[in-house]
This record gives structure tokens, C-alpha cells and sequence, in this order.
């Protein structure tokens, strides 16, 4: 019988759970190591889905210990850091998107993997379904030309689960455009281009009935300009509670347009003198998304993983160039000039 892929996770919380449950139905893995700085979360998640699963506090202890053929890391913005104890040991890994808070660390484990030659997979799922990978074909001869969408939802509330507690906070979680939104500027990149220049605004202090600790902006529209002429507008809200939100993104073209609609970004494709074509986002993304990682490790071909770190570190700059603007009330141009902000975030003065 074939050798099965030892798989270890840092970070045990809600998105490392949806990895799991599917991980442990995959006969060609063995999950094997926990790691989560909450070493109860540990325990559990390797009692409910381990092969002979050992829970550990610190990724380094789970490196040493574990023997691992694959990493996750299902962390929150502000505390990755453990990546380096898997390029050490050239371990391939998978990351969540957003792949960090701090782009110069980001940067600094972009170019460790590359000198590793590291396979490497982030949590942008949405590249692997049907309806994206069709638009981005057409896209090939019917360029974008102009981009709208983003994520609009309701006030977060205290009693909406752990990940608020790190998710309302900005020097945590980066603020929602950087956290959620970046599935959406992943997605505008991935059709139709590199970006060249970002101008965002904020709204803040208008959220009534927001939790303590509350610190991120209200809503924020971002402005986008591509290489190649096009312009978008990504927009996040946390304050519409009357509803009529929700995730989209449209894609206007000369001759298609695409309109991406709901979290499974289920596809209505109009194009110039055709009837409309319906496809609907997949269920079970994040198997499709693990099952393509895991082939690529045991095969040893990274072109099965749609969304390597190098690539993750471009969405991530838009979004950090985002928050630079929203701060600065000034463009920004791309590249970011290496030694700019450390953080994503200025921290607070007390
Ligand atoms: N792809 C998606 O659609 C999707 C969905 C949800 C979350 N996410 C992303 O996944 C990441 C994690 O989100 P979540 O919902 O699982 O959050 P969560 O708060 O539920 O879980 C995070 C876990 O990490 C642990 N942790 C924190 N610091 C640690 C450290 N230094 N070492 C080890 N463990 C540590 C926490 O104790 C917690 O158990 C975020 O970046 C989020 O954006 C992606």
C-alpha cells in the first residue's frame, strides 16, 4: 500500500476544522499533528480526527516530533511566524489566506521558499471552481475592463463565535478589506491582471452596537487600476444590518459580462448574442481546494496548486497598500517599496 502523506496543522480554530473534516475522509492522508497555542483546541481536534494524532502548543515541538510530509497553517493574520519552521525542514505547507498582517515578514518567507524551491498552497479557494476558471479563459480574448464587487455584511456581535475576538480588532486581523475582501481582490487579479495603483476610502465610527474592542472600519471602498487599463471598485461593509449584502463580483468585459454572486460565487454569464449560462458554485470547495494540494505533495507537481505564496504575497500587497491609503488619504503606487510600513497596521499609541 502506498505510503500515506503526514499531515500537521498550526492552528486548530473554525477554518482548520472545515480542512480536517474533509483531510480525514482522504484515504491518502494521515493527520498526525495538532498544534494550536490553545492546546485544549489541540487535543480535540486530534481526538476527533487524528491517526494516532499528538497535540502540541508550539509548532516547533509539533517539527521536531512529527515527521511530516505536509503542514497546514490555519492562523490568524496577526500570528504567523511558524512558516519558517517548516521551510527549515522543507516541509510543503499550505496557508490561509490572508497569508499574513506583516508584509515584510511575508516578503522574508516568500523569498525562503522560493531559495527552498518549497511547494507551497494558499487558501484562495474560489480559483478552483468551474464558473472562475471558465471566466478567466474568456477573459484571455475578452479583457476586463471593469471590476465591481466585495463583501457587505452586518454588525460582528460578541456572541458570533471565537474568531471575533482577534476579527473586530485592526491591528489583529488587518480590518475586514484585507481579511475577507482579499478573496475578492484574489479573484479580480487572478482574471485580469496585475495591479499598479490602489486609492481607498474609509468609513469608521458610525457602526452602532459593535462589540468591545471594536476597532476596524465601518465599510471602505478601494479603488484599483490594472496594468493593463482596467479599473476596479472592491468594497467591504460590517455595519448593514438591514441586509440586502452579500459577496459578489461582476465582471464587465467588451462582449461578456460575469456575475459572480453568494460566499460559493455561483456564476451568470452574459455574453453578446448568447443566452445567459448558469453555473453554480461548487459545494465542498475546500476538498476540492485540499485534495489538489495533497496530489501535488505526493507527486511532487506544483502545478496542480492554483495559488502558490509568491502569488498570495501580490494579493496581499494590494490589501496592505489598501489600508496604507485608507490611513494616508493618498494613492499608492505598486510595488510597495521594500522597508514601507512593517506592519499592515500602524499600532495604536496609548
Ligand atoms: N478560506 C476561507 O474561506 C476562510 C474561512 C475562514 C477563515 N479563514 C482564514 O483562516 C485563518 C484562521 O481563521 P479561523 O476562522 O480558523 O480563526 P479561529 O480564531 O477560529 O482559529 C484560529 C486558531 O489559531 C490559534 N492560534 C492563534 N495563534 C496561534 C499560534 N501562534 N500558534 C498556534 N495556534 C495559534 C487559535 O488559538 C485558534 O484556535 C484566518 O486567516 C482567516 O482569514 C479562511
Amino acid at each position: 500500500m502506498p505510503e500515506k502523506t503526514r499531515v500537521g496543522f498550526v492552528g486548530c480554530g473554525g477554518i482548520a476544522e472545515e480542512h480536517l473534516k474533509g483531510l480525514a475522509k482522504n484515504p491518502d492522508v494521515a493527520l498526525v499533528g495538532f498544534c494550536d497555542i490553545n492546546l485544549a483546541r489541540a487535543e480535540e481536534m486530534a481526538r476527533k480526527y487524528g491517526t494516532d494524532g499528538k497535540a502540541f502548543d508550539k509548532a516547533k515541538s509539533m517539527f521536531e516530533n512529527s515527521s511530516l510530509d505536509a503542514a497546514y497553517f490555519c492562523l490568524p493574520p496577526f500570528a504567523h511566524g511558524a512558516e519558517f519552521e517548516a521551510i527549515r525542514r522543507g516541509v510543503p505547507f499550505f496557508v490561509e489566506k490572508p497569508i499574513n498582517l506583516d508584509f515584510e515578514q511575508a516578503r522574508k518567507i516568500s523569498e525562503a521558499v522560493k531559495k527552498k524551491k518549497l511547494l507551497t498552497s494558499v487558501g484562495y479557494m474560489n480559483r478552483y471552481r468551474r464558473g472562475v476558471q471558465l471566466v478567466r479563459d474568456l477573459a484571455r480574448g475578452d479583457q476586463p475592463i471593469l471590476l465591481l464587487g466585495g463583501w457587505i455584511g452586518g454588525t460582528p456581535r460578541a456572541e458570533g463565535g471565537a474568531i471575533w475576538s482577534w476579527w473586530i480588532r485592526k491591528e489583529k486581523s488587518g480590518g475586514q478589506f484585507l481579511e475577507q475582501v482579499t478573496h475578492t481582490v484574489d479573484l479580480a487579479r487572478y482574471i485580469c491582471g496585475e495591479v499598479s495603483e490602489v486609492h481607498a476610502f474609509a468609513a469608521k465610527g458610525l457602526n452602532a452596537g459593535a462589540p468591545e474592542g471594536y476597532s476596524i472600519e465601518d465599510a471602505s471602498v478601494v479603488n484599483l487600476k490594472f496594468k493593463n487599463g482596467a479599473v476596479a471598485n472592491l468594497w467591504a461593509s460590517c455595519s448593514a444590518n438591514g441586509g440586502g449584502g452579500g459577496v459578489s463580483l461582476n465582471v464587465y468585459c467588451n462582449n461578456m459580462t460575469a456575475i459572480f454572486t453568494g460566499w460559493e460565487h455561483s456564476l451568470r454569464l452574459l455574453r453578446k448574442g448568447a443566452e445567459p449560462e448558469e453555473i453554480k458554485g461548487e459545494e465542498g470547495i475546500f476538498a476540492i481546494e485540499d485534495g489538489a494540494f495533497i496530489e501535488a505533495v505526493k507527486e511532487r507537481d506544483p502545478s496542480k496548486v492554483l495559488c502558490q505564496y509568491a502569488d498570495g504575497l501580490k494579493t496581499l500587497e494590494i490589501t496592505v497598500a489598501a489600508n496604507q491609503s485608507m490611513r494616508t488619504k493618498q494613492p499608492v503606487k505598486l510595488p510597495i517599496a521594500a522597508g514601507a510600513p512593517r506592519r499592515a497596521v500602524k499600532k495604536r499609541r496609548r
